[in-house]
């Protein structure tokens, strides 16, 4: 049985369970005040990420764990010109040509925070295919596996093949005097041969009508003393028009014709492969040959200063963009003739120029014996427009182009070794066949 309950008793505790209550139902008001705030900032964030994701100036692709892609933003959709339920659930390997790491490739190279860098190619629909610089970062964990971020380079293609041409072209306007002297040389010879064959024409002509009409008298039964005196005045015009030795001369003057005529043939056949139009396909062609045909027109700028050692080896043909190439070692081949004239000693230097198969790679050496690049500066002879020379010599693009050529447009390397003094190689190496598929070993060198 229990007590009877005072009821002041009962009152207190009542009041003191109510406050309680008001304390716990403020307290819940806070949170869910906080909660309320907290969702309206999550919201926030989620709506400003959706939003950069959707406007960022680069092609996100996010592929989960079994390959196909899972999202896309808006650039994406822009470059590949599909729209987005075409594209969800494609597999990686679609989306691009020739994308060196394979999907298993990556997951072996495992660790997280893997980035793969590079130019690769993004297939359109209509099927074209466009430049972009790729990152692929992997990802651990549940969610998705692999993050693509893809720029697009065709501007900036446009702009380096605009370069590359424009260069060309200064080069054929500088080097257009020296293959004019080059052309006028072999055809003063071949003015002086054919002026000395119309001059001994001219005088073999009535010679050759008097030996005919000699020949006429006889055949018409002319009288025997007539017959004599014209054979004696043939002999005596013939002699006077030096006859003889016209005949030991014209075949002499008639070949140097030729190989005048040949000379002139070789330099503009020469030049017309230097300007061989830049871009397309690679194309299998001969780097000794393009060697040959930079030495042609560019004798004039190396003759006075530098005799050519060529040490060319058999090499097979390279798939490349040949006209590129022929500018690459036109500006190595300009640099090793500065290099020269800079040195202190005076006299003609050396330039050897030897090609030769180095396992999957063709490579080229130009060894000049000039000046040597100083150790300040041999860290920046391939950026733009660095140059150690007088406006008007240089304009400091040479190796920045020719690294962009054999580097960027052939997967090939451009080194150089140097010493102060004694001269300076560069090397160019253009793989032999197209690199197909970057190895792990090249994934793991771009971190
Ligand atoms: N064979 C070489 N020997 C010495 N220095 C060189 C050689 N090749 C290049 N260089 C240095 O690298 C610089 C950049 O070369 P390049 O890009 O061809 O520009 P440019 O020839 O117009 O100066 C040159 O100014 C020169 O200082
Ligand atoms: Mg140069």
């Amino acid at each position: 049985v229990t007590e009877p309950v005072d009821p002041e008793v009962l009152a207190r505790r009542l009041a003191r369970a109510e406050e309680r209550v008001a304390i716990l139902e403020s307290m819940l008001e806070d949170r869910t005040r906080e909660v309320y705030l907290a969702a309206q900032r999550l919201q926030a964030t989620t709506d400003s990420l959706a939003e950069l994701f959707r406007t960022v100036p680069g092609a996100i692709l996010v592929f989960g764990a079994d390959g196909l892609l899972e999202a896309v933003n808006g650039e994406t959709l822009r470059l590949v010109g599909r729209p987005e339920a075409e594209l969800v659930g494609a597999p990686y390997e679609r989306l691009f040509s020739g994308i060196p790491p394979s999907l298993s490739e990556l997951r072996d190279v495992g660790a997280s925070g893997q980035v793969f860098r590079g130019e690769r190619q993004m297939r359109r629909a209509g099927g074209d295919r466009i430049p972009v610089l790729l990152s692929v970062t992997l990802l651990d964990g549940a969610g998705p596996s692999l993050v693509c971020v893809a720029i697009d380079l065709t501007e900036r293609k446009k702009l380096e093949a605009e370069l590359l041409h424009a260069s060309k072209l200064e080069s054929i306007g500088r080097l257009a005097s020296g293959i004019a002297h080059e052309i006028n040389t072999p055809i003063q010879f071949v003015g002086d041969s054919v002026s000395f064959a119309r001059d001994a024409f001219a005088a073999m002509a009535p010679v050759i009508g008097r030996g005919m009409a000699l020949t006429r008298l006889r055949e018409e039964g002319a009288p025997l003393e007539v017959i004599y005196q014209a054979a004696a005045d043939l002999r005596k015009a013939g002699l006077e028009a030096e006859i003889p030795f016209m005949l030991e001369e014209l075949p002499g003057a008639l070949d140097r014709a030729l190989e005048g005529l040949s000379r002139v043939a070789a330099i503009v056949k020469a030049t017309k492969a230097f300007a061989h139009p830049t871009g397309g396909e690679l194309r299998p062609a001969d780097l000794n040959e393009a060697i040959r045909t930079t030495l042609i027109i560019a004798h004039a700028e190396y003759e006075r200063a530098a005799e050519i050692e060529l040490h060319l080896g058999d090499l097979p043909p390279v798939a490349c963009h040949i006209g590129e190439l022929n500018q690459v070692f036109l500006n190595l081949l300009i640099n090793a003739v500065h290099a020269i004239q800079d040195r202190p000693q005076r006299g003609r230097g050396k330039i050897t120029i030897s090609s030769h198969v180095d396992r999957d790679h063709a490579l080229v050496a130009i060894t000049d014996d000039g000046a040597g690049i100083p150790e300040a500066v041999q860290d920046h002879v391939f950026d733009p427009f660095f140059t150690t020379k007088e406006v008007g010599r240089g304009s400091g693009q040479g190796l920045a182009i020719a690294r962009s050529v054999v580097v960027d447009r052939h997967k090939g390397t451009l080194t150089f070794q140097t010493h102060e003094g004694l001269g300076t190689t560069f090397f160019v190496r253009i793989p032999i066949r197209p690199a197909a598929r970057t190895s792990i070993a090249a994934l793991r060198a771009v971190r």
